[in-house]
């Protein structure tokens, strides 16, 4: 809301991130990236900015496709918290699960976004890690969330997130992902970038997801301010209801 201290922050955010984004010298490939780039842009920036219409959309979508506050929530890639913020409380004590390479987004994200009291009430647990090592977690999520995270990878590390997911998974844990959306395969940068944007087609997404065990359900649109599509993966099990 107009006034308030987290509408001038998102203002802020947004402006940074605009500046950033036009000026050429930090076109999205200059941009910095890691500890150094999260302190330079800030936490709300760094991971795109839109901070209030992006957390409670993660936050919308993920409930009206089931999500309950005794289901164990994986947030991969979380951030500083921009979904977290919505999910920590509505989950039940310690079913937020959040990983992510960047300690300082984390940091951040609780120190300036959640504040100590949730965190001692709600207790989410976090993991700093850029190798999708899921199984440090004690619990096995019954949804897996990634957003904006296969808009910044290579092929070879979506499919290293989706095989750990897996080995992590359950029989019935589902797995939203986004992505951004082509026609015709193109040809991606090599690393992986905070701040440069890969494409990919639906049916490349869905091959990632085969050669990790994974079914995958096109969503689609999902009213994404910056269009990223949304995909479900889900393992192949008779009797698996996919609705909510
Ligand atoms: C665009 S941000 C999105 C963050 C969060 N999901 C959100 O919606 O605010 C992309 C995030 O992916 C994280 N990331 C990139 N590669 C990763 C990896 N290999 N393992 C864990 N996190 C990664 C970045 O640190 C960053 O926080």
């Amino acid at each position: 809301m107009p006034g308030t201290k987290s509408y001038i922050a998102d203002v802020w955010s947004e402006t940074r991130r605009i500046t950033a984004t036009w000026l050429p010298w930090t076109a999205p490939g200059r941009r910095p990236v890691g500890p150094a780039g999260v302190a330079r842009l800030g936490h709300r920036s760094y991971v795109g900015g839109k901070w209030e219409a992006i957390g409670r959309l993660q936050y919308e979508f993920l409930v009206s496709q089931g999500l309950l506050p005794h289901h164990v929530l994986l947030d991969i890639a979380c951030g500083s918290l921009r979904g977290g913020v919505h999910f920590i409380p509505f989950l039940d004590v310690g079913h937020y699960l959040g990983i992510d390479k960047e300690e300082a987004l984390i940091a951040a994200g609780v120190a300036h976004e959640l504040g100590s009291e949730l965190i001692a009430l709600k207790r989410p647990q976090f993991v700093v890690s850029p190798a999708f090592e899921f199984e440090r977690f004690p619990l096995r999520p019954d949804f897996a969330w990634a957003h904006s995270l296969f808009t910044h990878l290579p092929q070879p590390l979506i499919h290293a997130c989706l095989e750990k997911l897996r080995q992590a998974a359950h029989r019935e844990t589902r797995c939203y992902a986004t992505f951004f959306e082509c026609g015709k395969p193109r040809v991606n940068p090599a690393a992986a970038h905070d701040h440069k944007a890969f494409l990919f087609t639906r049916s490349e997404l869905e091959q990632f997801g085969a050669a990790a065990g994974w079914r995958m359900k096109y969503v689609g649109d999902w009213n994404h301010p910056r269009g990223q599509k949304m995909v479900l993966f889900y393992e192949p099990v008779a009797g698996c209801s996919l609705n909510p």
